[in-house]
């Protein structure tokens, strides 16, 4: 019989359950033998690898984290982890794996890939910083809520007339602090793609938004700008807002995913299944659009991001 594995890899994120839920139920209906792997590459160099059922991945599409654990394996970074991967899936006849995580992971399904154990990547990180595909899986559970924490922190930030200088993750990728922003009615918004200047992107827009006799002000900063609570010492020294860092931190990475995730994650899982059925690896699923696409890897990985200027330009108008 033919078999293939399934790995989450790299940080998690919400969504990641219902892929792995999606693959091993279409990987068994295609006839497949399909291996769960366990904490990403690592469960491909200890073994730590179990045949997966139906009923393996019952009762996961409704929940955040991964059923699979998840790592951050150096080992997989060299050529020896690849090759000890290699031997891992030879020995248990697995001709095919699905790898679910970001850049990182996609580099390692690449070397196996080459190694002679076709890959195929499916996007799942919060940070929605692959740029081959317009959607990567838990960007939307994240974003929601971040917009819930920005609610939130509003409340109170009105009742004292204060700021929040919210931290939200994404340490090269702005776009979940831009959106998330731009939902919560944030003041300013900072990201690593636009260079900024605290006196005019920051300090400006606050007071502009006190002399306008708003009694609320948030501040977004994307982790990669990082310094959040200098930033509030310097909003609260120059304009005398009580002013707070609030760091969002992993709960941004946590909780149940929405609807459009388990949806995406769904059908992303179906398509890698299908492609792995047709011999095909070396490639990433992708969204674009509405369609479910896919991407060699390598081109795929060589692809820039840039953030979207005219929704910061929006943020901008109407905060
Ligand atoms: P995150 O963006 O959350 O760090 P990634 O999907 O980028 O997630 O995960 C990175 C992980 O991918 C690494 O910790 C490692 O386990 C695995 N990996 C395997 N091969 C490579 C590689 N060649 N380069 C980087 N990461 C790799
Ligand atoms: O890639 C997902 C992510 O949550 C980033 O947004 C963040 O910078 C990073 O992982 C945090 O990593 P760790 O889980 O190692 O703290």
């Amino acid at each position: 019989m033919r078999s293939i594995g399934v790995l989450t890899s790299g940080g998690d994120a919400p969504g990641m359950n219902a892929a792995v839920r999606s693959v091993v139920r279409c990987a068994l209906a295609e006839g497949f033998k399909v291996y769960g792997i366990y904490d990403g590459y690592n469960g491909l160099i200890n073994g730590k690898i179990e045949e997966m059922t139906v009923n393996s991945v019952s009762n996961i599409i409704n929940k955040g984290g991964t059923a699979i654990y998840t790592a951050r394996c150096l080992e997989f970074k060299d050529q020896e982890g690849v090759l000890k991967g290699k031997e891992t899936c030879e020995k248990l006849g697995i001709e095919g794996l699905v790898v679910i995580g970001g850049d990182g992971s996609f580099r390692g399904a690449a070397d196996l890939s080459s190694a002679g154990i076709n890959c195929v990547g499916i996007p799942g990180t919060i940070d929605n910083d692959i740029t081959c595909t317009d959607y990567t899986i838990g960007y939307d559970t994240a974003m929601n809520t971040v917009v819930d924490l920005i609610d939130k922190l509003r409340d109170t930030c009105n009742s004292h007339a204060r700021c929040s200088v919210v931290e939200v993750m994404g340490r090269r990728c702005g776009d979940l602090a831009l959106n998330a922003g731009l939902a919560g009615g944030a003041t300013a918004i900072v990201v690593p793609e636009i260079p900024f200047d605290f006196e005019k992107d920051i300090l400006a827009k606050v007071v502009d938004a006190k002399n306008r006799g708003k009694h609320n002000f948030i501040v977004v900063v994307a982790e990669g700008i990082g310094g959040s609570a200098e930033i509030s010492k310097k909003i609260e020294e120059a304009t005398g807002i009580e002013t707070r860092a609030a760091i969002l931190a992993h709960i941004q990475r946590g909780g149940a995913p929405s609807a459009k995730d388990r949806i995406v994650a769904s059908r992303m899982g179906k398509y890698a299944v299908d492609l792995l059925k047709n011999g095909i690896g070396n490639r990433v699923v992708a969204m674009k659009g509405n369609d479910i696409v896919d991407y060699n890897i390598h081109e795929a990985l060589k692809m820039k991001k840039s953030i979207d200027q005219e929704l910061f330009k929006l943020a901008d108008l109407i905060k």
